[in-house]
């Protein structure tokens, strides 16, 4: 109980949150009554019954289909402002969010249309909460590369109000190595690099990410478990992940919240963060995955709640005189 009253009131970075992800059912119900949108559901509760998933892409399809309420700047601030008032609420002092520019731009929603939102609502949660924002541009791996090419163009106007590049989206059948290009030219823009690898791929996609496209963070990575030389590099190195928890229990990753590996990833020096992926359909924030990964795994304990906060901040991409404040 003292150890939960730590993780729920310590300050923290989430460093793995698709705002995508952030839009709750009741949200959906509201945007498409103000857009004129018709849904598949009779109601806030069909749909979230809807949220069983079996696999990465069943949520997938879901995911890029709640997307499509999303039609006018204020519909983007209202998500972006919900999410920021609630992650304050979990003492998130900095947060990292991805956005995803393709699931947009192919409904004809322009960066012209989210990023002055995005921007908005940053800026506000900064002033309001106290929340420090750094926007990460994710790709879509399961479309082509000329496409995620096209996308960071699009995003070269606004690289003043973007702090990384990310990579999401289908993960087996689509490496890291697809992305080679687009991943070079970004760094060239001067945005960090992070990948989601080792989630349903392979540990061959977290070496792929490290070396091809030279990230500095891994998503997830979880998988990383099943290859010795692979954990000691990962240790080594302190290259942080981004561990999601109830994702992974959602997703059908890992059985459940018992039998992560979270611990054990810990355990082997690894520089773990606990974070929340898409919070509206995985069925927790931050403070959430946090106590109930520690009420369900009686090996983490104090000191273990210690390490995940601090790694948090430490792995953000924000400034040093930032992080020298919450550290
Ligand atoms: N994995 C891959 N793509 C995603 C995810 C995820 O967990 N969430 C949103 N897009
Ligand atoms: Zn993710």
């Amino acid at each position: 109980e003292r150890v939960a009253h730590l993780l729920r009131a310590s300050p923290k970075a989430e460093l793995h949150v698709h705002i995508e992800g952030t839009l709750e059912p009741e949200l959906i119900f509201a945007l498409a009554q103000r857009n004129g949108v018709s849904l598949p559901y009779a109601d806030v509760q069909a749909l979230r019954k809807a949220y069983a998933f079996s696999d990465l892409q069943s949520f997938l399809d879901l995911y890029y289909a709640g997307c499509d309420v999303l039609r006018t700047e204020q519909d983007f601030f209202d998500l972006a402002w919900a999410y920021f008032q609630r992650a304050a609420r979990d003492h998130v002092v900095r947060v990292e969010p991805f956005f995803d520019p393709q699931s947009h731009t192919v409904r004809g929603v322009g960066f012209e249309v989210f990023m002055p939102a995005f921007i908005q609502a940053a800026q506000r949660a900064q002033d309001e909460l106290g929340l420090s924002v750094g926007w990460i541009v994710s790709v879509l791996r399961h479309l082509p590369e000329e496409d995620a090419l096209q996308t960071l163009d699009a995003a070269q106007p606004w690289l003043d109000h973007l702090i990384g590049i990310g990579l999401d989206s289908s993960e087996r059948g689509n490496p890291p190595e697809k992305f080679a290009r687009v991943f070079a030219r970004a760094r060239e823009m001067g945005l960090y690099a992070v990948a989601h690898a080792g989630e349903e791929g392979p540990p061959a996609y977290v070496l792929g990410a490290l070396d091809v496209l030279k990230v500095e963070r891994i998503d997830h990575g979880v998988r990383a478990s099943e290859d010795p030389a692979l954990m000691q590099r990962l240790a080594r190195e302190q290259m942080p992940l981004t561990v999601c928890p109830l994702s992974n229990v959602r997703l059908c990753v890992v059985p459940d919240l018992a039998q992560h590996n979270l611990p054990q990833l810990l355990a082997a020096g690894l520089k773990v963060t606990v974070n929340s992926d898409d919070p509206a359909y995985f069925g927790g924030y931050i403070n959430d995955n946090l106590t109930e990964l520690f009420a369900a795994q009686p090996a983490l304990g104090a000191p273990q709640a210690y390490a995940l906060l601090r790694n948090s901040l430490e792995a953000s991409f924000a400034a040093n005189g930032d992080k020298a404040l919450w550290i």
